[in-house]
């Protein structure tokens, strides 16, 4: 079993969104609602300390400047991350003699997190806690923190205005920033009733409710009714 001291190694320690920290607060999220729920606590655990892991990047050969290429290699490799992960996940399991049955368990978890991209959907208890425990981290004032860094990271505001395109279809207008607040509308507001346990909705609930409150606070500030 990995232990979070090894997992340090594979996760930037300075990203906010996804560094080693919700690498941290998944693990714990996700070791308790396994407890809570029944499910196998060691295929839990070793899937969160995995779940974003990615070895390494893929390589990238095109003619875009460096800076491009890094954004471009970064973007395409967090695109991909749950089956880069899935690898990675797979290769350090079976270095320390994990049986074929419970490595594939832990890349099903891996393979099933992401909301983005649902190409497999979580089938196993285990991957439902996984990814209830990735969502969970997602929302309430640790989801406002990431979504605030992930958008000043690409210069974009916490706020602005949403078009009546993109509140209708998910779109931005031409020249329209994906803000914060947009990333809550499309996504972060419909993170809690995507969830499968009874233990995680639960805790989701007051997190969905602070974090409605920020953004709404947010928009009254904005337009000065507040
Ligand atoms: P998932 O693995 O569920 O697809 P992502 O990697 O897309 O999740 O998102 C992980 C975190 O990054 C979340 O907290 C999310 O709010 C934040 N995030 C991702 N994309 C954006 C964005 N375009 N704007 C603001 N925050 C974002
Ligand atoms: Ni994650």
């Amino acid at each position: 079993m990995p232990t979070i001291e090894q997992a340090q190694a594979w996760y930037p320690t300075q990203d906010p969104v996804h560094g080693f920290d919700h690498i941290v607060r998944v693990y714990h999220l996700a070791e308790h609602l396994a407890r809570a729920e029944g499910a196998d606590v060691q295929v839990v655990c070793a899937a969160a300390l995995l779940h974003d892991a990615e070895g390494k990047t893929p390589p990238v050969s095109d003619e875009s400047s460096p800076e491009e290429r890094e954004t471009n290699s970064k973007d395409a490799a967090r695109q991909n991350h749950h089956h880069a992960s899935a690898e990675f996940a797979r290769r350090i399991l079976e270095a320390e003699g994990w049986p074929s049955e419970r490595v594939a368990a832990v890349e099903h978890c891996i393979r099933s997190h992401r909301f983005r991209h649902r190409l497999e959907a979580p089938q196993t208890l285990e991957a439902q806690v996984l990814f209830d425990a990735d969502k969970l981290d997602a929302i309430g004032a640790i989801g406002v923190a990431r979504a605030v860094a992930f958008a000043a990271r690409k210069d974009l505001p916490a706020y602005a205005p949403p078009s009546e395109l993109f509140l209708h279809t998910g779109h931005e207008e031409a020249g329209e920033p994906h803000s914060a607040y947009h990333e809550y509308l499309f996504k972060l507001v419909k993170l809690k009733d995507s969830l499968y346990t009874q233990t995680a909705r639960r805790l989701a609930e007051d997190r969905h409710h602070r974090m409605a409150e920020f953004f709404s606070q947010l928009v009254a500030e904005t337009d000065g009714k507040s």
